[in-house]
């Protein structure tokens, strides 16, 4: 078969390096890729959001199957156009990957199906929203409405923050159109974890469970990242509390997707908060979490391919039990972030070690912003590796993840050094 993977992070080097050791591919592409993926890949220098051009070069090319990593494509309909000209392409519709591009239709979504979610209310006037929380209760939740890269949204623990992320957002289009409507919702405490399945609409086949460390700084301090590490299995949430999701939270979606006639086929992520009084979605997501991705491909014993084709052809249930199976062991992975991530970073810069570290016992380097220059490799993005190992015990696995992030070396890196401790307390 003949795959391409649609992305340029670490998300999707851990999909190239898993689909890379399925019998069933013969030639592997990745669209833009990076220089990990390269290694693996053919790289084309398409984009993500030039959907047409993906589509055209897999009619071209005569692309078995398209895997799509990010939430862009999805949310401009990239599997409605592949599908419309019988490309097969694994990912929800437009309209289903509607659950992540805004965030009222699926708080709306949820509310009206009862399904668990913090208390919210809905504005599409910067007046309202600030007259609202005037008279809040803090700290509060704001939330825009469209797809803003992970940055859109802001805990505000007094009135003043919350009058400046809705001006931000409303009246300064900090976010263009993904701010127009904004969210105002209750905040909640809890441990918050990442429950992804495959669904392909009739069935679900879970997936471990995930937790992701989206604060950049230790003890979850600083502002949000895309995600600074994570590690599976996550044993701080219990086996009871897991089964409640499935039958609170992705059953019931399920459902409710296919009631309002927007079939879900894909990676369904729930960002659950497990609550004193039980499970609460905080988000859906309509893709694979990353960084929560790379430990679960370094754990994934099934080839990931024929999942991925059951689950366009709605045939999941047929897959035998169990549909997925799991390594046994742990993962962890710590992400190397440019120095100023989140905020303002520079790129350009050599980065040693690599080679190094990517020879040690169980580790597998997956690249997310690397690129070559004159056959050097140099920093890309904010987020830049991500150092994955897998372990018997967790312990083992995140000692072995920290030792191969001390061989490598690049100006202004950083990362935190509490990926996967929650999990020991
Ligand atoms: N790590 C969070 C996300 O992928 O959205």
């Amino acid at each position: 078969m003949k795959i391409l993977v649609i992305g340029s992070g670490g998300r999707e080097h851990a999909l190239v390096w898993k689909i890379r050791q399925s019998p069933l591919v013969t030639r592997l592409f990745a669209s833009p890729g990076n220089a990990g993926i390269a290694e693996l890949a053919e790289c084309l220098d398409i984009t993500p959001d030039n959907i047409e051009g993906l589509a055209q070069f897999a009619e071209k090319e005569k692309i078995d199957l398209t895997v799509v990593g990010p939430e862009v494509p999805l949310c401009k309909g990239i599997v409605d156009l592949f599908t419309e000209r019988r490309l097969r392409i694994f990912g929800p519709s437009r309209e289903a990957a509607q659950l992540e591009g805004s965030k009222v239709f699926c708080k709306n979504l949820l509310r009206r199906y009862g399904i668990p979610t913090p208390s919210f209310r809905v504005f599409n006037q910067s007046r309202q929203a600030v007259t609202y929380v005037r008279s809040a209760t803090y700290p509060i939740v704001i939330k825009a409405d469209g797809l803003a890269a992970g940055k859109g949204v802001v805990i505000c623990h007094t009135e003043d923050e919350a009058v400046q992320a809705i001006e931000h957002m409303m009246d300064r289009k900090e976010f263009g159109p993904a701010g127009e409507q904004i969210l105002v919702e209750e905040h909640i405490n809890g441990i918050e974890a990442s429950v992804m399945s495959l669904t392909d609409g009739r069935s679900i086949a879970t997936i471990e469970l995930t937790q992701d460390h989206k604060r950049v700084y230790d003890g979850d301090r600083g502002p949000n990242t895309g995600g600074m590490g994570a590690y599976s299995p996550a044993p701080i949430i219990s086996d009871r509390d897991y089964q409640r999701v499935i039958k609170e939270v992705l059953v019931p979606t399920v459902h409710a997707m296919n009631h309002e006639r927007r079939r879900f086929k894909g990676v369904l992520y729930a960002g659950i908060m497990f609550t004193k009084s039980g499970p609460k979605v905080l988000e859906f997501n309509a893709r694979f979490g990353d960084p929560e991705c790379q430990p679960l491909m370094m754990r994934l014993k099934s080839d990931l391919v024929p999942l991925m084709l059951a689950t366009i052809d709605e045939r999941l249930d047929k897959l035998g039990e169990p549909t997925i199976e799991w390594d046994p062991r742990a993962a962890v992975c710590v992400v190397i972030a440019s120095g100023g991530y989140p905020g303002r970073f520079e790129v350009g810069y050599p980065i040693e070690g690599v080679d190094e570290a990517a020879k040690m016992k169980d580790v597998v380097l997956f690249h997310a912003g690397t690129q070559r220059r004159d056959g050097k490799l140099v920093t890309s993005a904010g987020r830049v590796l991500g150092v994955g190992a897998l372990g018997t015990t967790l312990q083992e696995a995140q000692a072995r993840a920290y030792a191969a992030v001390k061989t490598i070396n690049f100006t202004g890196m950083h990362f935190r050094t509490d990926i996967a401790a929650k999990a020991f307390k």
